[in-house]
């Protein structure tokens, strides 16, 4: 993709870091993650011209695939895309490989070692391997395991684990994965994968917040009032009952995608921009956080569930009438709840987080409120005087927005809100990288800045543990509300914000 020099704010964007040569190794090739994100993430990469020309991708999974049937595979999947750029995949297929594997077998994985020295050979990959566990959960420990007992960890500066979430489901099972995983190699070798962090309007908060002397001094427990964070889908469960089914919005994504989103807009300015520093602060203030009411923990979180919906002529199920879903469920596909940060910047400020499928509109933001005015001098043109916001857009629509209040037209001196709007798509016209681009570059750069580190995969889990334990000992406390499909959640969330006197922004 070219750069256009036409538009200043695009020059210059791609700095670009060099890839290694290496062999990217991605075990559950034959699964849907792989020809549904990886292969067009590297395709794309690919096509940037930011893959090294000594490199090799090797798709391993149990089925009997050739070399070419992977390939004929993998183009069917990218149909649309090669039919664009069917010279760049000529070449880029040249580059795929396959070898059968199940990791649980030992004498596979020992096979698979000397096919990666083959391909080191042929590809010129000089021994670096970055590996790709696009499995189930269940075989994250198992895998690393069988990796390193066929000596393909051994040298932390040529070989990398990639993991996708979710890392344990509770505190104790993420606990357990993290020895496991460390044993079979450095932390510094893991790359645990949270696909919001490869969002540029995620990343953007840093920058944001650490680029800008304005917002600094006024990000705290002083000026802020309290701080919303939602993730709103419209689809519903989609073919993934099996999994979701177990997991549910709380596993899916507050301890990932929504905690993720918490860490960097509450952490404290890294002393440097280094990998460590960065991760070291989200560790820290997720360490401070807590339920707001941890003795009842129920009374800060509700869980709900979406009913039937949608209108005459596009009708949609109810989750517990999804395929494959327990008609007698219990699974949340929607949460909410309120935490509070016990540290000197965050004490006695409210964050409210939010997430659910089938509600009316697909978006995730974070939200700070301001302090209103102490004193009111003016009369508002609605009845009272909009708190200021600043609303920071992660999807869709990535950018920025801040509501203040400004004197109304006339002769009158009333105030209202009006907005100051910033937008990516309008300030640098070129769309961002799909997140998996910037996640699989980075692992094969070994820059771990946009992964999470074990402690604070723990530091989450164990942010959510009273309300996990309490729906496994005692779901009554925490009955499931339901909610009309394509509606914005059940009556209690709102109460939720009503009994401290706010409400929901609507997005
Ligand atoms: C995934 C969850 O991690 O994130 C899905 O497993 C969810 O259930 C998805 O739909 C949302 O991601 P995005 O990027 O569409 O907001």
């Amino acid at each position: 993709m070219t750069v256009s020099h036409t538009n200043p704010l695009r020059v210059g964007l791609r700095q670009e870091r060099v890839i290694a040569p290496q062999c990217l190794v991605i075990f559950g090739a034959s699964g849907d993650l792989t020809h549904r994100k990886l292969i067009p993430a590297l395709f794309e990469l690919f096509r940037q011209r930011r893959l090294p020309s000594e490199f090799a991708i090797l798709g391993c999974a149990r089925r009997p695939w050739s070399d070419e049937e992977f390939r004929r595979r993998m183009a069917e999947a990218l149909a649309d895309e090669i039919e664009q750029h069917q010279s760049a995949w000529a070449q880029f297929e040249g580059c795929l490989f396959y070898e059968p594997v199940d990791l649980e077998q030992p004498a596979d994985v020992v096979r698979l070692g000397t096919r990666l020295e083959v391909i080191d050979r042929q590809r010129a990959t000089r021994g670096n391997r970055t590996f790709y566990l696009s499995v189930s959960p269940a075989f994250y420990g198992s895998g690393c395991r069988s990796l390193a007992a066929a000596g393909l960890l051994k040298d932390p500066t040529r070989s990398r684990v990639v993991i996708e979430k979710p890392f344990g489901r509770d505190y104790g099972s993420a606990q357990q994965l993290n020895r496991v995983v460390q044993a079979a190699g450095q932390e510094n070798q893991v790359f645990r994968i949270d696909h919001y962090l490869g969002k540029e309007t995620v990343q953007n908060i840093l920058v944001l917040r650490f680029a800008n002397t304005i917002f600094e001094p006024i990000w705290n427990r002083n000026f802020i009032a309290n701080v919303q964070i939602t993730a709103a889908e419209t689809v519903g469960v989609e073919e993934r009952a099996g999994y979701y089914e177990d997991s549910g919005a709380l596993r899916d994504m507050v301890q990932n995608h929504l905690t993720q989103m918490l860490a960097l807009t509450t952490m404290e300015a890294p002393g440097r921009f280094d990998p460590e520093a960065i991760r070291n602060e989200k560790a820290k203030v997720l360490q401070a956080a807590r339920l707001a009411n941890e003795e009842e923990p129920w009374k800060c979180c509700v869980r709900a569930q979406y009913g039937r919906g949608g209108s005459a002529v596009n009708p949609v199920v109810g989750y517990r009438e999804e395929p494959g879903v327990n008609p007698q469920s219990t699974t949340e596909t929607y949460v909410a709840m309120k935490l509070f940060i016990d540290n000197w910047r965050w004490q006695g400020v409210p964050f409210y987080l939010r997430t659910g499928k089938r509600l009316p509109k697909r978006t995730s933001e974070v939200v700070l409120t301001f302090r209103e005015a102490p004193v009111h001098l003016f009369d508002a043109a609605g009845g009272s005087p909009t708190a200021n916001q600043l609303i920071l857009r992660i999807q869709p629509d990535e950018g920025a927005e801040f509501l203040f209040e400004v004197k109304a037209p006339g002769s009158g001196m009333r105030s209202r809100p009006v907005d100051m709007q910033f937008s990516y798509d309008e300030s640098f016209g070129e769309p961002s990288d799909e997140g998996y681009v910037r996640l699989l570059a980075d692992a094969m750069l070994g820059d771990p800045t946009l992964f999470t580190r074990g402690d604070e995969v723990e530091a989450a889990w164990r942010l959510y543990t009273p309300l996990l334990e309490l729906i496994e000992d005692n779901p009554a406390l925490l009955p499931i509300h339901t909610y009309e499909a394509g509606t914005w959640g059940p009556g209690a969330a709102d109460n939720l914000l009503a009994d401290d006197g706010l409400m929901w922004r609507r997005p």
